[in-house]
């Protein structure tokens, strides 16, 4: 049997993450489960396979039958079943920084939560609600007269390319090591302590078994934010949630 690979897409609705993936790193098929979806048509007006699958069975044979190197929820409202996050290896965006504002409104969340920042985040997906490892995430302001609406088109720009930073990271996961720059700590709640206190947008990134703050993106390996405002423990427990690959 010949064995298909790449990456397929999973979405629910308006597919502009699907989109963006699509223009930018080669998108084997997409798997939509809401046949209204406006998703479908851009993809099959793109030349990709779409395959519509309402039930969450036909969406798990159609997955287990391309047997893709990697899926991208990108929009897909569903939880996928355990069994089939350990069979494949799945990502997820988030619109928000994670862990904060998990689950459905996360930027109506932020805006009733008065933060001064959020953005996006994506993730391996596993068993939980937006709980799995974190791979990238990418910080906006919230403007004090944002809407729910006005937020989600600012992070909705930094996703797009969040994703395919993300998956090029993966596809490229074997070929380098962490960049050696950064302040270093053993602990990963002292690099957070490290990263509250210098203010400002703080990247933070695992090297090895030590942990590395700095002001600038680091490029070539998984990092999380620590933005203003954050409290040192959240920011710690995203840095200890960074995918190992
Ligand atoms: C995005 O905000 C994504 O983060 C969330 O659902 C939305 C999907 O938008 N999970 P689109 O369908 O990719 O345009």
């Amino acid at each position: 049997m010949v064995k298909l690979s790449g990456i397929v897409v999973l979405i629910s609705g308006r597919g502009s993450n699907m989109e963006s993936l699509a223009s930018n790193v080669d998108v084997r098929a997409v798997i939509c489960n809401v046949p209204e979806a406006a998703g479908v048509g851009i993809a099959r007006g793109m030349g990709i396979e779409c395959i519509v699958e309402p039930a969450m069975d036909g969406v798990a044979s159609a997955l287990d039958s391309l047997d893709p190197d990697l899926v991208c929820m990108a929009g897909f409202m569903r939880i996928l079943p355990p069994d089939v996050t350990e069979r494949h290896e799945v990502m997820n965006i988030h619109p928000s920084l994670l862990p904060l504002f998990p689950g459905l409104h996360a930027q109506r969340q932020a805006v009733r939560a008065g933060v001064a920042y959020s953005g996006c985040t994506v993730h391996m997906a596993d068993a939980g609600v937006d709980t799995g490892r974190i791979i990238l995430q990418d910080a906006v302001p919230v403007m004090p007269d944002d809407t729910e609406d006005t937020l989600s088109g600012r992070i909705l720009l930094r996703e797009h390319q969040t994703y395919t930073r993300a998956v090029r990271l993966f596809l490229s996961r074997n070929d380098h090591d962490a960049p050696e720059s950064g302040a270093v700590f053993d602990d990963a709640g002292e690099a957070a302590e490290s990263a509250v206190r210098r203010g400002g947008v703080a990247y933070l990134w695992r090297n090895g078994g030590t942990f590395a703050v700095s002001g600038n993106h680091p490029d070539n390996t998984p990092c999380v934010l620590s933005v203003p405002g954050d409290d040192a423990g959240v920011v710690a427990a995203r840095l200890r949630n960074t995918v190992r690959w």
